[in-house]
């Protein structure tokens, strides 16, 4: 493998992992836009953006008489075959077949020649 390709990898990964420790990200913007009453709040009165943010919280000051300080919405992700073939993480091994790969749970694809068609999933957020 080429230092590139490792290097691919690695970001993935550190994505990956990143989307497990999930609690300690803070929230997307995402995550953050919904209507102003349906905000539960999340801070004290008066706090300050960046005190809500630090608590993960989402701030917004633009609607008066609402909180400004609220707790995202769950993060909605899905899982999706990556399309782009130089960015697949074996799942398998050379000549499994579609049910094998399928029965770990991972993505088949026939093609194209030199990399895996058996490999993993990755997590997408949804569109908001
Ligand atoms: C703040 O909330 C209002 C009302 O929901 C929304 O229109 C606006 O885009 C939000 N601003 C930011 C920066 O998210």
């Amino acid at each position: 493998m080429d230092l590139k390709v490792v290097c691919v990898l690695s970001a993935i990964l550190i994505i990956a992992l990143s989307t497990l420790a999930e609690g300690k990200a803070p929230p997307t913007r995402c995550q953050c836009k919904q209507a102003p009453r349906e905000r539960r709040n999340c801070g004290y009165p008066g706090i300050s953006a960046v005190e809500c943010r630090k608590a993960g919280c989402c701030f917004n000051s633009s609607v008066p008489g609402v909180p400004w300080c609220f707790a995202p919405k769950v993060k909605k992700v899905r899982k999706v075959c990556p399309n782009d073939a130089p960015i697949r993480i074996n799942c398998g091994f050379p000549g499994i077949t579609a049910q094998e790969c399928e029965r770990k749970g991972c993505c088949f694809r026939a093609y194209p020649a030199g990399v895996p068609w058996c490999f993993y999933h990755r997590m997408m957020e949804e569109a908001c």
